[in-house]
């Protein structure tokens, strides 16, 4: 494929759509959106989720879009840029704490998938009574040494594509794992709906139950909403740097939030039936894809084979997302700092593991180590997931909605006025008035429940 000379970022409309759904779908997809899911009631988190991803995390996605291009810069760059001396570059700082912070807890559980590959290759989960299977999980992850190894293999992997570069690694990998991807989440689903008393799953999933709603479930759905679609804290604002000036940014933004909940519901597809099937139970947490399914998998005909698809699925999910994480911190660090991109990407990846470590450790040797009743690792989730993100979008919508010249906004979305975008007066409202009212108030009862 050619690459264009002298271009920043992704040779196409596609890549680009590839490499931001491949940062938008991720763990938070397939791991985190089923057991939150799971535990706030099924139906009613789905609707509030859908909900809140058409109303706010299309518009927002779009927002970081405009400023990374607009910029085309870094997200501390962006808002340097774009914001004058007005203080605003501290939202791009918030940007990059918020990466550090998801990456070490992130390349934790993306360390896990590698271990449950191997693991299901050597068919060492097969013919596992449930309390095995449980017993395989916790002293893995309690252990010191190999999921903190599995954890620095996966920043390697991620840091080695960084260093080939946006178009050379991003893009192209991009380009190679989601349709992978997709074709083995499709395979799953058969699978899965194929199971005798698949139905229960499926109504538990999309029967909504709305007695089960309240604030910290309205938060949750919110947080989850942000953190699957990548929103609040500069990923977005990093790839809408690279995306190419003609590109339609409301089509692109589309797309990938499209990408980002048909794969988050077909997770659900494939987990809720199978977990219903076998008799599990949904509201298990974080565990429920590594101990659920593998004792479904172990219940199933041909359990192995979908253990190993699973799992790779699983792994490219999160290969994809951390890729765009480390290449938040590594734009800033080759833009800001003028390190090279291999130097960038080694450092950023190598401070990642350290602070990683703790949140790996957090199920083992520092399980009794809590601050606010929480361990290290459910800490950097819940500040990140259901705070920083949110209060960084609170932030970049008052800036681009109450501060940024609408002519500007205008001009961006427009491609320099090349064609009329569709519905800019609805995205405008939402911009400076809905979506931060929405946030507002949801952080506020969320602080206060
Ligand atoms: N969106 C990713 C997921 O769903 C996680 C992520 C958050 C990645 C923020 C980059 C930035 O797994």
């Amino acid at each position: 494929m050619a690459v264009i000379e002298n271009q920043r970022g992704f040779t196409s409309n596609l890549g680009a759509i590839l490499a931001a759904a491949g940062g938008a779908v991720g763990l938070g997809n397939i791991w985190r959106f089923p057991y939150m899911l799971g535990q706030n009631g099924g139906g009613a988190f789905l609707l509030v989720y859908v909900f809140f991803v058409l109303l706010i995390g299309v518009p927002l996605m779009m927002t970081e879009f405009i400023i990374g291009r607009r910029a085309q810069s870094n997200v501390v760059g962006a808002y340097r840029k774009l914001g004058g001396n007005n203080g605003w570059i501290l939202l791009g700082v918030f940007g990059i704490l918020g990466a550090f912070l998801i990456y070490a807890f992130y390349s934790v559980v993306a360390g896990w998938t590698l271990n449950y590959i191997v693991l299901s290759c050597k068919g060492g989960l097969a013919g596992k009574d449930p309390a095995a299977v449980a017993e395989t999980f916790s002293s893995f992850t309690q252990g010191s040494f190999w999921p903190v190894f599995y954890q620095f293999i996966f920043l390697l992997l991620t840091g080695l594509v960084i260093t080939m570069g946006v178009q050379k690694g991003i893009e192209k990998v991009s380009k190679v794992l989601m349709p992978v991807l997709f074709t083995l989440l499709l395979f799953m689903c058969v699978r899965s709906l194929t199971l005798e008393g698949a139905g229960e799953g499926l109504r538990f999933l999309l029967k909504p139950d709305f007695s089960k709603l309240n604030a910290t479930c309205l938060l949750s759905a919110l947080g989850q909403s942000f953190f699957s679609l990548s929103i609040g804290m500069g990923a977005m604002v990093t790839y809408g740097s690279y995306i190419r000036k003609q590109d339609k940014l409301f089509s692109t933004s589309l797309w990938i939030a499209g990408c980002d909940s048909l794969v988050a519901l077909l997770a659900g597809v494939v987990i809720f039936p199978a977990v219903f099937a076998f008799g599990m139970d949904p509201a298990s947490g974080p565990e429920l894809v590594y101990i659920v399914l593998s004792n479904v998998f172990n219940s199933m005909p041909a359990g192995g084979l979908f253990a190993i698809v699973f799992f790779v699925l699983l792994g490219i999910a999160a290969l994809t997302s951390t890729i765009s994480l480390l290449e938040i911190l590594v734009a800033f660090a080759v833009e800001e700092l003028h390190w090279k991109r291999r130097t960038a990407s080694l450092v950023c990846s190598l401070l990642v593991f350290i602070i990683g470590v703790f949140c790996t450790l957090s199920f083992g040797v520092l399980k009794d180590f809590k601050i606010a009743d929480r361990t290290i690792f459910d800490l950097f989730d819940l500040i990140t997931a259901s705070y920083l993100m949110p209060i960084g979008a609170l932030l970049m919508t008052i800036f681009f909605g109450w501060f940024y010249p609408k002519a500007e906004v205008y001009d961006e979305l427009s491609n320099g006025g090349t064609y009329k975008p569709r519905a800019f007066g609805l995205y405008y409202f939402i911009l400076r008035y809905l979506a931060p009212l929405a946030l507002a108030v949801i952080i506020i009862s969320g602080l206060v429940g």
